[in-house]
């Protein structure tokens, strides 16, 4: 691993600290505490800041770092990061509809649908950190 790639892998480490950290702010928001039920419909402008902080964290990583260059991977890496990219267009879509419709005052059950988006964004986290990790231990990704 290089000067750079080490940077870009403190950077990522670092982002997805600060990703947690926003998730962790947005549960707090929706009343859960203690992994007890979500019950309130968040302030649209936190779930705007939260959205703008996911868009800003699939950037970073579709840009540079390790889900940036899938043509170096071997094709089943490859295939397996482009499937974590088409994730991250599906849970921002989520989160655009959930923030329109906070926007229109349609927030009925927003709480429950914000924790399947953060549900969702938990899985493609792991997922990711898995593919990372195997790729920095055998440089290929699989
Ligand atoms: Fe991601
Ligand atoms: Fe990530």
């Amino acid at each position: 691993m290089g000067a750079n790639q080490g940077d870009e892998a403190g950077v990522l480490r670092a982002e997805h600290r600060a990703l947690r950290a926003a998730m962790k702010a947005l549960e707090f928001e929706l009343g859960e505490e203690g992994g007890g039920t979500l019950t309130g419909s968040p302030r649209p402008e936190i779930l705007r800041g939260f959205r703008d902080e996911v868009a800003a964290h699939f950037r970073l990583e579709e840009s540079g770092g390790l889900l940036g260059d899938a043509d170096r991977h071997d094709p089943g890496t490859a295939r397996r990061v482009r499937e974590l990219v088409a994730e991250h267009a599906a849970i921002l879509a989520s989160l655009d509809e959930l923030v329109a419709r906070l926007d229109a005052e349609q927030d009925g059950h927003s709480a429950a649908e914000v924790g399947a988006v953060l549900d969702a964004l938990r899985a493609h986290e792991s997922a990711e950190t898995f593919q990372s990790r195997v790729y920095r231990e055998t440089g290929r990704g699989d």
